[in-house]
């Protein structure tokens, strides 16, 4: 594990109580996020992971639209709080980086406001192994901080909790061309605006032939 994995892993253990008040409830008020997410339970067929589940909201959203679906967290306890909150469904500690899914072996996977704290260098090999383990005809779903490029290295998170995870905000089109790149046919995207000047919410709907 590398040195900004296990400090984005810590973080995130430390942040995981305070980030599950944050987003409880959220997406009751976000029309458009329950839309793509929507969209995309009815685009795949078969079972399905959401990779950075954190708490498991969105994973038990998903699952409430009838997917078949599980969660996969770095953060040991996010998965902790996810089991406890949702103890019907599945969640398990492990990286994008290093998925230990079998080729082939899902319908649908999600990495839902996670890939913006990989390096852009590991981004190829994390889509890459999306690739590999989506099956023919399955469905990948990114949604995403997106905008202007900067490196971004708070301090604090959540309440004000000491943090050591980092961020790398890329242009949406970046993001896109390496979904491409990884092998997948781009089938739809949505840009809204962000939170501050500068800054994109992408939803990136893609599909491996
Ligand atoms: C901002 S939270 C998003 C959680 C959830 N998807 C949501 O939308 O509420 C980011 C999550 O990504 C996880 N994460 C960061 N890097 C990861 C990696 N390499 N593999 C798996 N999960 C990762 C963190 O532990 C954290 O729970």
């Amino acid at each position: 594990m590398t040195d900004l994995l296990a400090a984005t892993r810590a973080s995130y253990d430390a942040v995981a109580e305070s980030y599950a008040e944050f987003i409880a409830g959220k997406l009751e008020g976000l029309p458009m996020m329950r839309a793509v997410l929507g969209a995309f339970a009815e685009l795949v067929n078969g079972p399905a992971a959401e990779i950075g589940c954190g708490p498991g909201n969105i994973t038990s959203y998903l699952a409430s639209l009838g997917m078949d679906v599980h969660g996969i967290d770095l953060s040991p306890r996010m998965v902790e709080i996810a089991r406890t909150a949702y103890p019907t469904l599945r969640f398990e500690v492990g990286s994008m980086t290093s998925l230990e899914l079998g080729d082939c072996s899902l319908g649908g996977l999600v990495a839902w406001y996670s890939i913006h704290h990989l390096p852009p260098v590991e981004l190829p090999g994390v889509l890459a192994g999306f690739h590999r383990i989506l099956s023919p005809g399955g469905r990948l779903l990114i949604g995403s901080h997106a905008g202007v490029e900067e490196h971004r290295k708070p301090t604090e998170g959540y309440g004000g909790i000491p943090v050591s995870y980092e961020s790398f905000i890329q242009p949406p089109e970046r993001i896109v061309a390496a979904v491409q790149a990884a092998g997948f046919t781009v089938t739809a995207e949505l840009i809204e605006p962000g939170d501050k000047p500068g800054r994109k919410y992408l939803s990136l709907f893609a599909q491996k032939d």
